[in-house]
């Protein structure tokens, strides 16, 4: 372009090739004429938004913050911000073994409700497992002899209400993975990336209980879905997002599916919003967020988790496509691909 500064990327490695995501550990912009400058790909406190006890902690408060807003300015409505988009997003979703007692009132409410298990600080489908009976979580406590001593427990779960009735595609539970890459917290500067994608499972999905440990039939990680004995190694068990938009425009209709992603980029910005106070905006910092996102049978979406460092090793060619210009947006942030300012859609 002519007139801009010439750019210098340099990619420092950091994790090694044998662990893809943790590559881009540091990235230095040299402007022509410029000292160089340093840019890390991440904020400081990230775990506030990322560490999935402290997201559901953060998002329960700023709901509440917001509700308690409008009730102070006389509107008694739900919810629900001016955008129609709702900032219900989360599963309902207890901390163990902090929160034990009030899973255990919520359980006994709806006896026959299903939930997943998932360690705070483990990623990739590690320690995660449904239950249907309280029986099941006391069961595990003691088989792994963990210590429920509120005060010395390190190992903390979330619990969260299951999302039984998933949208399927050919019988098939898939979630989301979504690229959201923030340039500043204050202002607030997000963009989410044109391109992310669907991650499939690779056995049909069924409510049937005795089928709650299956993990290729519950978890869509990739990581675990490629042991699975139907794993498509052409396609990675992966759809385009572009291409579940135009399925889902064929089967749906535009005007829901559009309203879908709108409520998308809702629970986008408001999850961002819910930390943005806690966040130390350091402008030499970005970051580039993996959102997982389940969308159920009624085309409403669900936050599942948002990852610190989303997994960049690709499984298939377009994969690998896709993944290069996810980085090769955060690391040029004027040619961001896909540009949408997230902020022009808040509300309130
Ligand atoms: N509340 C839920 N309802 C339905 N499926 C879920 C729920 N939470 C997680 N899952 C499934 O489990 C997978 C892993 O959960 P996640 O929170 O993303 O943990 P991890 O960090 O291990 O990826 C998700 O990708 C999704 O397929
Ligand atoms: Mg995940």
């Amino acid at each position: 372009m002519p007139g801009a500064p010439a750019r210098r990327l340099e990619l420092l490695l950091g994790g090694g090739a044998q662990l893809p995501h943790h590559y881009v550990a540091r990235i230095r912009i040299q402007a022509r004429r410029k000292p160089v400058e340093s840019i890390i790909n991440h904020f400081p406190n990230h775990l506030e938004l990322t560490k999935k006890d402290l997201i559901v902690k953060n998002i329960k408060r700023y709901r509440k913050e917001l509700e308690k807003e409008r009730a102070n300015s006389g509107d008694k409505q739900p919810a629900y911000d001016s955008n129609y988009a709702y900032i219900d997003f989360l599963p309902t979703t207890f901390t163990l073994p902090g929160d034990y007692n009030l899973f255990t009132e919520e359980f006994r409410k709806s006896p026959s409700s299903v939930w997943i298990m998932k360690p705070t600080d483990k990623a990739r489908g590690i320690g995660i497992f449904i239950i249907n009976k309280l029986q099941q979580i006391k069961k595990w406590s003691r088989d792994n002899k963990m210590q429920w001593s509120y005060a010395n427990c390190k190992d903390t779960y979330v619990i969260s209400r299951y999302i039984d009735n998933p949208l399927l595609i050919g019988s098939k539970k898939f979630d989301l993975r979504l690229y959201v890459l923030v340039t500043s917290w204050r202002p607030l500067i997000a963009y989410k990336h044109s391109q992310g994608f669907a991650r499939f499972c690779t056995v049909k999905y069924t409510t049937d209980v005795g089928e709650l440990d299956n993990s290729f039939m519950h978890l869509t990680n990739v990581s675990i879905q490629k042991y699975g004995e139907d794993y498509n190694e052409t396609n990675g068990g992966k759809w385009s997002l572009k291409n579940l938009i135009l399925y889902l425009q064929a089967t749906r209709g535009k005007q829901v599916t559009s309203k879908l992603l709108d409520e998308i980029d809702s629970i986008c910005v408001h999850s961002l919003r819910a930390v943005q106070n806690l966040m130390i905006s350091d402008r030499h910092c970005f970051e580039c967020y993996g959102y997982d996102i389940i969308v159920d049978a009624d085309l409403r979406p669900w936050l599942i988790e948002v990852n610190a460092s989303p997994s960049l090793s690709a499984t298939t060619a377009s994969d690998r496509l896709m993944k290069v210009a996810v980085v090769g947006s955060g690391a040029d942030r004027e040619g961001v691909v896909g540009r949408r300012e997230l902020m022009e859609k808040i509300a309130y």
